[in-house]
């Protein structure tokens, strides 16, 4: 039987209606014009309403958010967040990584992340987030390993860009391997593209080479991020064979200004005599129905040398 998760990404779900001005000092008075002016049209829940109708939560083995829940990273908009997370699922059924929009600014820990700790924590460590790092996240769930990395930190105004702190880079390895080791279907879920060169330049992940030559020399089954509001599928070559590179678009967007209309994706993988089998099946939001349904389906070939159980 396959096993079956799902990715979905940048709902920016959070209303920024009873914000108060004095909130909006520093970088967050530019986002906060930007969601008046755009965001707010562009971003709706009852996309978001419509998709977990379709989700199907309790037949996946995790729901993967790869970040951007909120506009500007305010404290009210990290509890919005939170309340839709816990009305979403168990936190052992759904891990996320933050994005950019998430940390705009420098903020308390206690009022921001920690609310959201129990849904980025790595296996038998909810529960005991402290402020410290918990990324890179580790679950395992049956044959599939999900390694969650955080690229989100403050940046400079007008710069939508990420950076994956040294700390993060130096352990990547050791877990990919580990994880390797045991046969393990690994899934490295980011926010920004870990391609150098894709992303344009403000928007870029800025040691983006960084994490590519990780994953080229230690290995992944499947890399995924969103971060671009856009579909893309991309190929990398790496120690143990081609690796697909997947972004999703925005969950919650009506797709008014180009951008591409919501989607998320749904995933199965199953071992075979060469490696993996994966699936992929795109689920799009519909505008005249309200509802999600079935997109592009893709099977591809993963490669793998089988080790025995
Ligand atoms: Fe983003």
């Amino acid at each position: 039987m396959p096993q079956r998760f799902a990715q979905l990404s940048d709902p920016h779900l959070s209303s920024l209606e009873q914000v108060r001005a004095r909130d909006l000092f520093n970088k967050r008075a530019l986002g906060y014009l930007s969601w008046r002016r755009k965001r707010r049209f562009e971003h709706r829940p009852e996309v978001l309403q419509a998709l977990q109708r379709n989700l199907e939560l309790p037949k996946l083995d995790q729901l993967l958010i790869t970040g951007d829940l909120t506009h500007i990273g305010l404290p009210s908009e990290f509890r919005q967040a939170s309340d839709w997370l816990q009305q979403l699922g168990d936190a052992r059924q759904i891990a996320l990584v933050p994005g950019n929009h998430d940390s705009c600014v420098r903020a308390d820990w206690q009022q921001t992340y920690a609310l959201w700790q129990d849904y980025m924590a790595s296996d038998g460590s909810a529960g005991q987030g402290d402020g410290a790092q918990p990324f890179p996240s580790l679950r395992v769930r049956g044959q599939l390993a999900f390694i969650g990395l955080s690229t989100a930190c403050p940046k400079p105004p007008l710069m939508a860009t990420g950076t994956t702190d040294a700390e993060q880079l130096s352990r990547l390895p050791e877990l990919l391997t580990r994880c390797a080791e045991q046969g393990l279907f690994r899934v490295l879920y980011l926010h920004h593209s870990p391609l150098p060169g894709v992303e344009k330049w403000r928007k870029r992940l800025t040691n983006a080479s960084a994490v590519h030559d990780i994953i080229e020399q230690c290995g992944a089954e499947l890399v995924l991020h969103g971060h671009g509001h856009r579909a893309h599928y991309h190929e990398m070559t790496t120690r143990d064979g081609m690796v697909p590179v997947i972004a999703v678009p925005s969950a919650s967007a009506l797709g008014l200004h180009g951008a591409d209309t919501a989607r998320y994706n749904r995933y199965s993988v199953e071992r075979d005599n060469d490696g993996w089998q994966l699936g992929i099946d795109a689920r799009c939001y519909d505008r005249e129905s309200g509802e999600f349904t079935p997109g592009e389906q893709r099977e591809v070939a993963i490669r793998r040398p089988v080790l025995p159980l």
